[in-house]
């Protein structure tokens, strides 16, 4: 049996990816990376956020499958599951009950606001529905729960973690002190991939071009092959100039985020070659990385009840641990204790 953590003894760690596609690269060098290392300094928390993949339409066997199969990935990435609490944000209902209380302290005005939104709504025109709208707020409800004090993600979830910031603020402001308030970790490097197609555009799961973007179970040969194909520009230098060079640079930090190197060793190691070695070699460089996980994911895969087990203990350890603070929550606003 694994040990419940304590809650305050070392500081907590909470982040979250939906089940909703393959995972990317980006996925990987701008959140799941930054984890891993985490472990023992702090207690981790990272969960399977099926519940919001539920925003947009989802076959539900693949769902299933896919839910699965980001455990898998979690553990072969690195994650232990004997030091991190690993679980499906549906197995503990608190994630729920919690979003709902805060729907009632966020405002219309600022989810019209959000990004992610506006994005979505515009790619799936024909299903804007109201928990697109909420998704913040389940977010917030995901973080809050565990009195979580850093949130490790990419760019792209900034805003997220503000307006989590703003509603912890707000109940704080009127009951006293009910939720820690978390702060991002963003890295320097990674926390942007962009599309290999097109460099403008985010590295997206979602993407109906499976060129645009690399899969954490894709082949080493598909992977070298979608590098090759990268899109890049004319001037045929290896410089790191995200406005000028979106795709060299997009190549660029994936590379330095793979391999640990600087922008300038970079520059260093490909001056006077041509782009075709270094997406090769960036290529061949993620296929390396990558190359274990793939097959511990495979491993894991076979082994239903194992994975069926670390399930069901993420989840008691969950709720476990977000019951305190729901029951907080529920007795600072006036609702009457059950008994
Ligand atoms: P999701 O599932 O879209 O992405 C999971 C993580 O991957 C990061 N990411 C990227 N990083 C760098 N480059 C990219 N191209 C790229 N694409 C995705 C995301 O920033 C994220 O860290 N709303 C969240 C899931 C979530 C969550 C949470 C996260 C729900 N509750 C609580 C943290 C805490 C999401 O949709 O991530």
């Amino acid at each position: 049996k694994r040990e419940v953590p304590k809650m305050k003894d070392k500081k907590i760690i909470f982040s979250g990816i939906q089940p909703s596609g393959n995972l990317t690269l980006g996925n990987y060098l701008g959140a799941i990376i930054n984890w891993i290392p985490r472990q023992d300094e702090y207690n981790c928390i990272y969960s399977i956020v099926d519940l919001h993949a539920l925003t947009v339409r989802q076959n539900p066997a693949e769902l299933r499958q896919k839910t699965r199969s980001l455990l898998a990935l979690y553990i072969a990435c690195g994650l232990d599951p004997d030091k991190n609490v690993l679980f499906v944000q549906s197995h503990n209902g608190a994630h729920a009950e919690l979003a709902w209380i805060l729907n009632c302290y966020t405002y219309t005005g600022e989810l019209s606001r959000m990004t992610q939104f506006k994005e979505k709504s515009q790619s799936h025109a024909d299903n804007i529905n109201a928990g697109l709208f909420t998704y913040p707020v389940l977010m917030a409800a995901d973080i809050l729960l565990y009195q979580t004090d850093l949130v490790p993600v990419g760019h792209d979830q900034k805003q997220h973690l503000e307006i989590t910031r703003d509603i912890a603020q707000r109940f704080n402001n009127i009951y006293g002190e009910v939720f820690t308030v978390p702060e991002a970790y963003i890295p320097e490097v990674g926390a942007r991939i962009m599309s290999l197609q097109q460099p403008e555009n985010k590295m997206s799961k979602s993407d109906e071009n499976p060129n645009n973007y690399i899969s954490l179970l894709d082949s080493p040969n598909t992977i070298v092959k979608k590098f090759k194909r990268a899109v890049t520009d004319s001037e045929r230098i290896i410089r790191y100039d995200e406005k000028d060079k979106p795709g060299i640079s997009n190549l660029m930090s994936i590379y330095a985020s793979v391999v640990g190197k600087s922008y300038k060793e970079i520059e260093e190691e490909f001056q006077g070659k041509g782009y075709g070695d270094f997406k090769q070699r960036v290529g061949e460089a993620v296929a390396e990385t990558l190359k274990p996980i793939q097959e511990k994911h495979r491993e894991l895969m076979a082994d239903k009840g194992y994975l069926d087990n670390i399930m069901k203990d993420g989840a008691e350890r969950a709720e476990n641990l977000s019951y305190r603070t729901l029951r907080k929550v529920y007795k600072k606003i006036g609702l009457v204790p059950r008994g």
